[in-house]
């Protein structure tokens, strides 16, 4: 596996497998990478001949007083991973390489309306970040097809609009959620957790299965079910920020509206966390 910091080298390589007539399919994370990112990589080897996986702890998705300064940074564990499961390129660039102007003068791009809802109203600025840097990340490597994780499933769908109004060439592909065995949704932040916050967490995945079953079982009091299930997990010490139900687009729901998708976001002390489950 290739290691590449400096964007030149990477356009040199890419270049040389597009001249073979390789195609590339992009993994873009954030590193400290577990079983999740892994299951990622795996699956864009079924859909390309070349797998290009980047990390880069984006400053600019991180709001004032997040946790940016202390993500997990862990590129050597990441890349002995990679290497193990058989990455083609991993490209780690620096912060100057990819943001070489101060932030506040960047370019940037922003997919407006679904970005203000759920994730996006607990985090000005976020999604702004996120597609600024994938739209960065696509124009670099140029891949064939891209592939995100359904644990943000807000993401992906914003990703998918901006992929549509900007005509970018990709193919977006999403990859379920890998989850511990007690339920809790894979997640770099997971290691913010100390014990007693790690017993709470699968209780997230819990609220969002009672959800699912009640309405599965009938109900169809959408505001009643999200009202109860953030008193559940109020109740249990968690502080949920949002608990909804959506169609699959993120737009409103009425009762009869099928398929579903049920999103929360909760911080369990200082560690903020979110999870989503879909109802066929
Ligand atoms: P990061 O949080 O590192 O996640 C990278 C990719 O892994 C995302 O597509 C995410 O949805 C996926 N992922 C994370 N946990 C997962 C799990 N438990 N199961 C399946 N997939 C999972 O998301 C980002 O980084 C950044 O916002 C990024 C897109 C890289 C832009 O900076």
């Amino acid at each position: 596996m290739l290691t590449i910091q400096s964007i030149a080298e990477l356009r040199t390589q890419l270049a040389s497998w597009r001249n073979q007539g390789r195609s590339l399919a992009l993994v873009p994370t954030m590193g400290n990478l577990h079983a999740g990112h892994l299951h990622l990589v795996e699956q864009a080897r079924k859909h390309a001949e070349r797998v290009v996986v980047s990390v880069f702890v984006n400053p600019l998705q991180f709001g004032p007083g997040e946790d940016y300064d202390r993500y997990p940074r862990t590129l050597e564990e990441d890349r002995l991973q990679l290497e193990a499961i058989g990455a083609d390129l991993l490209f780690a660039p620096l912060l100057t390489e990819i943001y070489p102007f101060p932030l506040a003068e960047s370019t940037y791009v922003e997919v407006p309306v679904i970005t203000e809802i759920l994730c996006g109203a607990h985090r000005p600025g976020h999604f702004r970040g996120v597609t600024t840097v994938v739209a960065k990340l696509f124009n670099l490597v140029q891949p064939d097809v891209a592939l995100f994780g359904e644990k943000d499933y807000q993401q992906l769908q914003v990703i998918r609009k901006m992929v549509t109004d900007l005509n970018f060439p990709v193919r977006v592909e999403s990859v379920p959620i890998v989850r511990e065995a007690d339920g809790l949704a894979l997640s770099s932040r997971n290691r913010y957790l100390n014990l007693q916050e790690r017993a709470l967490a699968p209780l997230l995945y819990q609220s969002l299965c009672k959800a699912r079953d009640a309405i599965v079982g009938g109900e169809k009091d959408f505001v009643a079910l999200s009202r109860q299930a953030m008193a559940f997990l109020e109740n249990r010490g968690l502080q949920p920020e949002y608990f909804e139900i959506r169609r699959t687009d993120l737009s409103g729901a009425t009762a009869d509206d099928r398929p579903l998708v049920i999103l929360a976001a909760a911080r369990i002390g200082a560690t903020r966390l979110i999870d989503n489950l879909s109802v066929p």
